[in-house]
């Protein structure tokens, strides 16, 4: 199996419907409405995940040349080096490892090819997967916001971890990552 990291497309539609259709996690985690309507999920690929510019770069996590996962480098910031990294991945392909070496991919590539010096991300403190991803993608955790996030009306406290390009990296499978030049 091949696994890589490469933009969305316009075709990945049908494929990012099947995901979100199987994860009950994953509407809330694309800011979707609970069992969203195919137009929803079209609209949010277009308005999200498509998003490949100075400021956004979203990667789909591909297996077998498939997506079944998302990696998004966004809020990137020029003045101060910085991002804001987020990610999900489809429940069949969860489990294995994937989103973790995804992560840390993604991380080595904004890090070595945009020359940022600092990518942050947060984790819901009751999600402790992702607080697992995050630590063996090599994002030391910082501290916790107070009630930083609002999901159906209950806030949550937040987790924040980063990696700074001087820190060390994690040893762990690296993804190929197939991705247009982007300016840094
Ligand atoms: C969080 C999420 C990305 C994890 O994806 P995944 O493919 O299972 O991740 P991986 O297989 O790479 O690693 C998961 C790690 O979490 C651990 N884990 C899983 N459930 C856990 C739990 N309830 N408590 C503690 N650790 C847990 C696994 O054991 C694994 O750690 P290990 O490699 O040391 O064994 C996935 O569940 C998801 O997409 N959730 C919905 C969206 C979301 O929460 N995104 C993150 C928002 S901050």
């Amino acid at each position: 199996m091949t696994d890589l990291l490469r933009p969305w497309r316009a075709a990945d539609l049908p494929a990012l419907l099947d995901a979100v259709r199987a994860g009950d996690d994953l509407p809330r985690q694309l800011d979707l409405p609970p069992a969203p309507d195919d137009d929803a999920v079209a609209a949010r690929l277009r308005s999200h995940l498509l998003r490949w510019e100075r400021t956004a770069y979203v990667l789909a996590v591909t297996a077998d040349d498939r997506p079944v996962g998302s990696v998004a480098l966004t809020q990137v910031e020029r003045t101060h080096g910085t991002a804001w990294v987020s990610y999900w991945t489809a429940p069949a392909a969860r489990g294995r490892g994937l989103t973790t070496a995804a992560v840390a991919t993604a991380a080595r590539w904004a890090l070595d090819v945009l020359g940022l010096e600092r990518l942050e991300l947060g984790h819901r403190v009751n999600n402790p997967a992702s607080c697992r991803v995050a630590t063996r993608a090599g994002f030391v955790a910082e501290g916790v916001e107070r009630a930083k996030l609002r999901y159906d009306g209950v806030r949550y406290d937040v987790e924040t971890h980063a990696r700074l390009a001087t820190d060390p990296v994690p040893e762990l499978p690296t993804l190929l990552v197939e991705a247009p030049a982007a300016t840094p």
